[in-house]
């Protein structure tokens, strides 16, 4: 069906005598060494209504690979589109599309191809969640640095990345995708994702533009249903949602994707005061936002439009530049204009905005990519350990009975059981771009070449990861019992996260369960080793278990990280980005929750109020001993600057990487406020038997203040608390 559409309007063009005008030559847009906005206005001046407003679509390259967005492929690409999106690795399917583009078109505007590059080109690196529990912004810099070097070399301009949707339901299989429930953490990383991405200069040929996603407030779905309404009064757009977005654009992200959700009746992509009024003007962002794929024509089915064109009038005016595979602006938005319904200067306005980033991208300079090999740009050694790095600073040690681990040298032999335990594709999670899973080690396999000369290591699957076939149930017993510990590998599929992927609950199937609970008649040290998209409920697991390690889905390195960590070559230093419910029936469940009015009431009568893991907890196989909190003053001024500073000491025989996370409460608001928020955290090396401080440098307005409903920032005079572990101090701000 979608091919046909863009033929036709393919051969609308062509006989509307397009590429007959006359041809590009020495004209100012052209010039390299004008300054880029006379470049889009001499640009613009020349461009037909038509043309204009093919700029603002965007199609798809062939076969699309994101199975839950179906479309024909588009054979026939119009030499005047705005953006495709891209599913290849090769730059030379790109150059044959770009050379049409720039020959075939009258003014020879180049395409800017596009691509859900999440996490990772070719070396997959851990998934946005994972990477969150690393509290290593610089290394998530310098992997998305790599996806950044991988795409541009192979022909993406632009990926659809980072998504920093704060999200509180580990059900919303989305999860995976962003950094987990709280705003601040997700502000970090999207300004550390769009700097590595983009660079200091979106022209360099490793660089690509980056596209904050989704704005905003898809993480709130109902029930973690994808696609769904949200309900979000103003005050918690702004104090949760809203922050992500605003550092993201502070740190110079060229676009943003406008999500699916409709936002307490007003969809995000037809949001004027979210598009218009606070991103295009109050945070004065001049690239352009494109729809989530067929987020427009969406709007009938969300019932705020009567058709595709209602929908363009309505998406457009609100401010979605670019259309992503809906068939809407292409159809109906050069009619708008003569209509009179969309303003020409709104429409100048939008083509302006996409050509700023085209012309940033430095697209009209070098339209083409370099031909190179894929050993020139995939899986360089150092990629590799960017990628190995943070997927071991990812993982989270969650109990550790008895130092079971590291495993000890003395073992004979080990048992690695369970469906994940020899798998290579589900450590890659979902949106795996042009990842492939046989460049993954398995965790079989990573512990074998690690403990390699020393201790023996077996392995079998015992069941499938889900269904009810135990035939393989005692194969792995028999094994386990003949061996000295035993590591289960039970988790997720990839598949069973990422969009469109939600789940009823967040326990793992029965049968992996089970396979665990036969494990454990044996009487042996049982190591359970996780991998999914989200956090699980563990409770009926945990008390099994004398460990539990989380390695997420850890990309290309697959079970190498892990392997480091069991045997003690890695000392793990993740924390929880999100929390780990008691049980399912918990959620919405996180750490910054407003404080209840009966906060000694009100639980739940069959299960604990508490939740298994919090926020921010990890272990390490070394202790850490904090201090006690320091400021350079108890009393300041509202618009005063502070030092807090905590002396942490390793304890342990280990050296460790430490986290540390500062909180801030306000007990007393004209506006309740989160019971405790994270305002700061850094993380050290802190070696065996040394002490290291760690400090939060404070600017006492924008780190104690809060934000209303309408997005105004205040602070209120009056005591606050800061928090570091189970170390408080009250600080007073004065007028
Ligand atoms: C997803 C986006 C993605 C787009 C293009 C949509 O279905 O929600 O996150 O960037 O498809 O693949």
């Amino acid at each position: 069906m979608k091919t046909t559409i863009t033929s036709l309007l393919a051969l609308v063009f062509l006989t509307k005598g397009l590429l007959a005008q006359p041809k590009k030559q020495g004209f100012l847009y052209q010039d390299a060494g004008k300054p880029i906005e006379e470049r889009i206005s001499d640009l613009l001046g020349r461009m037909t209504l038509e043309e204009k407003v093919m700029q603002l679509n965007q199609y798809t390259l062939g076969r699309n690979d994101n199975a839950n967005n179906m479309a024909d492929p588009v054979n026939d690409i119009p030499a005047e589109i705005g953006s495709l999106i891209y599913f290849s690795s090769n730059p030379d399917l790109r150059n044959r599309v770009q050379h049409k583009a720039m020959e075939k078109s009258r003014l020879g505007i180049p395409i800017l191809f596009g691509y859900d590059v999440i996490h990772g080109f070719r070396t997959i690196y851990p998934i946005s969640l994972a990477q969150a529990c690393s509290w290593n912004p610089e290394l998530v810099r310098q992997a998305t640095a790599v996806a950044a070097q991988e795409s541009r070399m192979s022909g993406v301009d632009w990926t659809f990345s980072p998504m920093i949707d704060v999200a509180r339901d580990g059900r919303w299989g989305r999860v995976a995708e962003g950094y987990g429930e709280d705003p601040y953490t997700n502000a970090v990383f999207a300004v550390a994702s769009v700097k590595g991405y983009q660079g200091d200069n979106l022209a360099s040929p490793t660089n690509v533009a980056a596209c904050l996603k989704h704005y905003v407030g898809y993480g709130a779905s109902e029930g973690g249903r994808d696609y769904v309404y949200t309900e979000i009064s103003n005050q918690t757009l702004w104090d949760t949602y809203m922050l992500p977005y605003e550092e993201g654009v502070k740190a110079g992200a060229a676009t943003l994707m406008s999500s699916f959700n409709d936002i307490s009746g007003t969809p995000s992509s037809a949001n004027e005061y979210l598009l218009r009024d606070i991103l295009k003007k109050r945070w004065q962002h001049d690239g352009f936002v494109v729809s989530d794929w067929g987020a427009i024509v969406q709007l009938t089915a969300q019932g705020v439009a009567k058709d595709r064109k209602e929908a363009t009038l309505k998406s457009f005016n609100a401010g979605v530049e670019m259309d992503m595979m809906n068939q809407c602006y292409d159809r109906h938005l050069a009619d708008l204009v003569k209509e009179g319904k969309v303003k020409a200067d709104l429409l100048d306005d939008a083509v302006k905005r996409v050509l700023r980033v085209k012309f940033r991208l430095g697209l009209f300079e070098r339209p083409f990519t370099p031909v190179s090999t894929e050993k020139e740009r995939f899986l360089l050694p150092k990629s590799l350990k960017i990628a190995t790095r943070l997927a071991e600073e990812s993982i989270v040690l969650l109990k550790n009975e008895r130092k079971t681990l590291p495993l000890s040298a003395a073992l004979k032999k080990i048992a690695v059981i369970g469906p994940m335990s020899n798998s290579k594709w589900n450590l890659l999670g979902s949106w795996r771009a042009q990842g492939n899973a046989d460049d993954a080690t398995t965790v079989y396999e990573g512990l074998k070449r690690e403990l390699e000369g020393k201790t023996q290591v077996v392995q079998a699957p015992g069941c499938d990861f889900d269904g009810n076939d135990q035939s393989g149930f005692a194969e792995a017993v028999n094994m386990a019992a003949g061996a000295d510990a035993i590591v289960v590998c039970l988790g997720e599929k990839s598949q069973w996260s990422g969009e469109n992927a939600s789940r009823s609950t967040i326990a793992l199937p029965q049968l992996q369960e089970e396979l665990l609970f036969a494990l454990k008649k044996t009487g042996k040290p049982l190591i359970l080793v996780l991998s999914s998209g989200r956090p699980l409920e563990l409770n009926r697991l945990e008390p099994l278990c004398d460990a539990i390690v989380t390695m997420w889905q850890p990309g290309t390195p697959g079970g190498s990280p892990i392997a480091a960590v069991i045997s003690g070559k890695v000392n793990p230093s993740g924390k929880l980005a999100m929390t780990f419910p008691y049980a399912t029936g918990q959620i919405p469940i996180y750490y910054n929750h407003r404080q209840s009015a009966r906060p000694h009431q009100g639980k739940y009568q069959d299960i604990q109020a508490k939740p298994l893991y919090d926020f921010g907890y990890g272990l390490s196989y070394t202790t850490f001993e904090y201090g006690d909190l320091k400021a350079s003053a108890r009393k300041v001024k509202s618009d005063g600057t502070l030092t807090l500073e905590v002396a942490v000491k390793n304890t342990g025989d280990a050296d460790g990487l430490e986290t540390v996370h500062w909180y801030l409460s306000d007990p007393v608001s004209s506006i309740s406020r989160p019971l405790k928020a994270l305002k700061y955290f850094q993380k050290q090396l802190v070696k065996k038997g040394e002490t290291r401080i760690f400090s939060f440098q404070v600017n006492v307005k924008k780190d104690f203040g809060f934000v209303d409903g309408k997005g105004e920032k205040f602070i209120e005079a009056g005591d606050y608390e800061v928090m570091v572990k189970d170390k408080k101090i009250k600080i007073e701000v004065t007028p």
